[in-house]
């Protein structure tokens, strides 16, 4: 972009700061993953991984529907505390209208590998999602060049949050019927392909301007009733697939420090769901939680898939720790958020309050 003298006058002006008369303490929160953060997406993609019916979305504002639970994801939740409006879907934006405040590029049933998720239709994979992000920086520069001017201010202060790769074990590593990864792959190596694939992308996010990113670990998918029900499980979780998933988690430490280190400037972050998550169901009491076993909607096969159209759900969904078969209620996302935004040994080595002001 080249510069006049008189854009390089108006260069400190931050827009989003001053158009607003809330306090935010991000100019915009951009967001990536799967259905644990889609916020509507897959509505635009052939797909039958979708949640736009009720009772998705049953106590969100509008009950508006396409997130795969009955109301504020985490990322919802990280766009209140940063003072932001929920990040809309990238697909229900035209190019030359994206809004400054953030985006979101998440996609129900993908993940960091291409072929996760084919059986369902058409989803972004992480690849995907950071292309579509390109592609957003440079409407968004031609759409704001006048007032914002400091582009790369506005990237660097920004705050991106991924949740990807649950789905390369659930819609892939896991599925064995339709996937041959667990035979070519042992657990290890499936994991390290996962984190060296995961850190490819990450760093081109940060070669597009991205400097605040917070990546969470994978929850204990041993424990979904997609999985537990199926094994005809009676234990709360299967310990020998969350062991499976651990090998993800232990190795993404290690590769966050090493992008922090080597990338000038930049903050990966850890948000560390798992262990929070994983407490909240052998000792739900613990968090107000009464049912850490049985989906809150009446789900497809049993309780084993999403959520049959338009069923009345429990009626207590915020005592339910599953709201289908796969995904948690909005109640353990605030938990996995609160946890996020205050606690510095949860996101690690900064949490969200902490990392704004980095
Ligand atoms: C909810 O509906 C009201 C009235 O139609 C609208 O102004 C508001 O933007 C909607 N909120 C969301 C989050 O969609
Ligand atoms: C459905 O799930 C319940 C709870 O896990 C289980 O007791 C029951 O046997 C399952 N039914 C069938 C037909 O699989
Ligand atoms: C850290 O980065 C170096 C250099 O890019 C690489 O060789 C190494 O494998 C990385 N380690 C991890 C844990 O990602
Ligand atoms: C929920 O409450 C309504 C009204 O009190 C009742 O008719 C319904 O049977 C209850 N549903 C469940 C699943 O308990
Ligand atoms: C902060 O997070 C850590 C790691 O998840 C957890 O062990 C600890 O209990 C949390 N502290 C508070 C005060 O919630």
């Amino acid at each position: 972009m080249t510069m006049s003298k008189n854009s390089v006058i108006f260069s400190f002006i931050f827009l989003p700061f001053i158009s607003s008369a809330t306090t935010q303490l991000a100019p915009a929160l951009y967001v990536f993953g799967d259905s644990l953060f889609d916020s509507g997406n897959n509505n635009f993609l052939p797909t039958v991984a979708r949640a736009n019916y009720l009772p998705y979305g049953a106590n969100f504002v509008n009950r508006s529907t396409g997130r795969f639970t009955n109301g504020k994801t985490v990322a919802d939740f990280i766009a209140e505390f940063l003072g932001l409006p929920y990040s809309p879907p990238f697909l229900s934006y035209k190019r030359d209208l994206l809004p400054l405040t953030g985006l979101n590029y998440a996609s129900g049933s993908c993940g960091i590998l291409p072929e996760t998720g084919s059986p369902f239709g058409r989803c972004l994979n992480f690849e995907e999602q950071v292309g579509l992000f390109q592609d957003s920086v440079k409407s968004l520069q031609q759409r704001y060049f006048q007032i914002l001017v400091d582009f790369s201010n506005y990237l660097s202060k920004s705050v991106f949050i991924v949740s990807i790769g649950s789905n390369d074990y659930i819609n892939n590593y896991l599925e064995t019927s339709l996937y041959d990864t667990s035979k070519r792959y042992t657990p290890q190596l499936f994991a390290q392909l996962l984190v060296y694939k995961l850190s490819q992308q990450l760093e081109r996010l940060y070669n597009l301007g991205a400097r605040k990113i917070v990546v969470f670990e994978l929850g204990p998918i041993g424990c979904l009733p997609w999985i537990t029900r199926n094994n005809k499980h009676t234990g709360q979780c299967v310990e020998d697939t969350n062991q499976i998933v651990s090998y993800f988690n232990n190795m993404l430490p290690a590769m966050l420090q090493n992008l922090t280190t080597s990338l000038k400037g930049s903050n990966f972050i850890n948000g560390h769901g798992h262990g929070v998550g994983y407490d909240a169901i052998i000792n739900p009491s613990k968090y107000g939680i009464a049912d850490a076993s049985n989906p809150c909607c009446t789900a497809f096969f049993n309780g084993t898939s999403g959520c049959i159209p338009y069923l009345r759900p429990c009626n207590n969904t915020n005592k339910h720790y599953f709201w289908d078969g796969y995904h948690p209620t909005e109640v353990v996302y605030s938990i996995l958020a609160s946890g996020c935004i205050n606690n510095a040994s949860f996101c690690t080595p900064y949490s969200l309050k902490d990392l704004v002001k980095v």
